[in-house]
């Protein structure tokens, strides 16, 4: 368990010295002045739309900044080179693993964005960090990141900007995997029921829940969202959660609901990517049968008159690593359900209630073909290890890279090396996070055994016809 205690001023996400961020308190109370006399009243009545989600997603930032546009062009050297190379952006994205953006945005990746500053014009990070990823070279907005280490981004664009600073704890344990829920906790802890902000609760940070992302287009399936269902999948707040920078006023917060209506009715419209190789119909055929007896009952039935049953399975019968599911401290959902998230309403006026965490909900699979790696812990490389759970490797590396030589169409997830052992400490932090080591806490492989008992030819029947979802 690691202990962090520091100022609640002095974050992350904002990284730079005491007398910047109160003149940066200065500048935001200004303009968030101006923009919620701006906002008007007739804002708070308008039907979401998934058109101005698009835009409100793609064009505007809500973080403040966090480094200069020199740090950006900088941060090569932090790489050891001697001279920015010819290909920078290509191995800036390569390094971190981000994919370029298929919307104007400046020569940046998705999920970095330029934004105006009190000291101009500079970087943030948006929800396209970790929701956005490419496949066979088209960038997807919505498919979960696979590719990224946020905790190497953080780091080095920080030692670029000379902030010897570290992350207050690691944003990411292993490659493609992100403490996402923690951060929320550790935000959380600086602010009060009405998101004002105190001096730090004392939740306990424990980052080891390794979360692979889920991929956007499954939110219009759910009544319930999150890996452990525990919120009611219409929740706008919750998605909010990332807002929370100590920049951003609570004013500013709340007043971006209405905005995150309009993103949540974007995510709800996203359809999947179809599998772009060929399928061998009646092998599928045979396959939706074996699907419809072992698997529909907990992941549904597809097509025109398929059903989402949502359920989340209790821990103990699932399996799969607890961390996710007992990780969160208590005391931290405690106040997040009495504090301004957790008082969500409908528009009949009714609460939008939040479950006891008990196990994972299990996902709809449209477009499980692109979403390796599996489970929520992103610890199995290929569906197929899904449905054999002795194949599982238990120490592996893969590329990162989601190019058509990357990808596995046999066994449908990520080609992946399996290893001896772990890298030592001599090796570098960077390397050794690419490595996913299954005996480490929050990375189990174990669980979810459904597919043990079937044949491999019933496997790949059923592989064959996941790939029509
Ligand atoms: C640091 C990475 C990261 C960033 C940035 C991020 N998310 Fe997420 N998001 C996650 C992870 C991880 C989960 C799964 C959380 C869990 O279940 O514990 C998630 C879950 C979600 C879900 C629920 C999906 C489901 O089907 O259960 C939605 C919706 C969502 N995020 C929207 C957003 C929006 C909108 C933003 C920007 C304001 C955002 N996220 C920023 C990592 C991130
Ligand atoms: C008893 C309920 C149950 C049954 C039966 C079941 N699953 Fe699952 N499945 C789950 C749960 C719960 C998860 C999420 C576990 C986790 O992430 O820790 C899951 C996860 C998965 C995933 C990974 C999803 C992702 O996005 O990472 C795949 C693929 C999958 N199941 C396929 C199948 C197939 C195919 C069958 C039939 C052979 C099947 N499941 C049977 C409950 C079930």
């Amino acid at each position: 368990m690691q202990k962090v205690e520091r100022p609640p001023l002095l974050l992350h996400l904002a990284g730079r010295g005491d007398r910047i961020c109160r003149a940066g308190i200065l500048g935001l109370a200004l303009t968030l002045l101006v923009s919620s006399l701006a906002a008007g009243g007739e804002e708070q009545k308008r039907l979401p739309d998934p058109q101005r989600g698009r835009e409100a997603l793609l064009t505007r930032a809500y973080l403040p900044v966090a480094w200069s546009e020199q740090t950006y062009h900088s941060v090569w050297k932090v790489w050891g080179l001697s001279e920015k190379p010819a290909d920078f952006e290509e191995r800036f994205r390569d390094r971190y693993g981000l994919h370029p953006a298929p919307y104007p945005n400046d020569g940046l990746p998705m999920g970095l964005r330029y934004t105006r500053g009190l000291l101009g014009r500079g970087i943030t990070v948006d929800c396209l960090l970790c929701h956005a990823g490419s496949l066979f070279g088209q960038s997807i907005i919505g498919l979960g990141n696979a590719s990224l280490d946020m905790q190497a981004l953080f780091e080095e664009m920080f030692a670029a900007q000379g902030v010897k600073q570290a992350a207050p704890f690691p944003f990411t344990q292993v490659r493609g995997t992100t403490e996402g829920a923690m951060m929320s906790v550790y935000l959380l802890r600086l602010r009060d029921e009405e998101l004002r902000l105190v001096a730090p609760h004392k939740f306990p940070i424990t980052p080891n829940l390794c979360e692979d992302a889920p991929a956007w287009w499954l939110l219009k399936k759910k009544r319930t969202m999150y890996h452990t269902g525990s919120t009611d999948a219409r929740s706008v707040r919750s998605i909010m959660q990332f807002v929370l920078n100590p920049l951003n006023g609570p004013d500013y917060i709340k007043s971006l609901e209405p905005t995150f209506a309009d993103i949540h009715a974007f995510i709800r419209s996203l359809e999947p990517p179809k599998y772009p190789f060929a399928i061998d119909r009646n092998l599928a055929e045979k396959g939706r049968r074996l699907f419809e007896k072992h698997c529909a009952s907990c992941h549904g039935t597809y097509g025109p008159n398929g059903s989402y049953p949502n359920r989340v399975i209790p821990l103990k019968e699932i399996g799969t690593d607890p961390w996710r599911v007992q990780g969160i401290p208590r005391e931290a959902k405690e106040f997040y359900a009495r504090s301004w998230f957790g008082q969500e309403r409908d528009a009949q006026g009714q609460p939008l209630t939040l479950r006891e965490e008990i196990g994972y909900q299990a996902p709809p699979l449209d477009g499980i073909w692109a979403t390796a790696p599996y489970l929520h812990n992103g610890s199995v490389p290929t569906v197929y290890h899904v449905l054999n759970s002795k194949s599982r490797p238990k120490i592996f590396v893969r590329s990162y890279r989601t190019g058509v030589e990357d990808y596995d169409p046999v066994r449908l997830g990520w080609k992946f090396q399996e290893l001896d052992r772990p890298p030592g400490p001599e090796v570098p932090a960077i390397e050794r996070r690419k490595v996913y080591d299954t005996s480490q806490p929050g990375r189990s492989n174990a669980g979810h055994t459904y597919g043990d008992h079937l044949s491999e030819s019933d496997r790949f029947a059923l592989l064959e016809y996941l790939k029509t979802l």
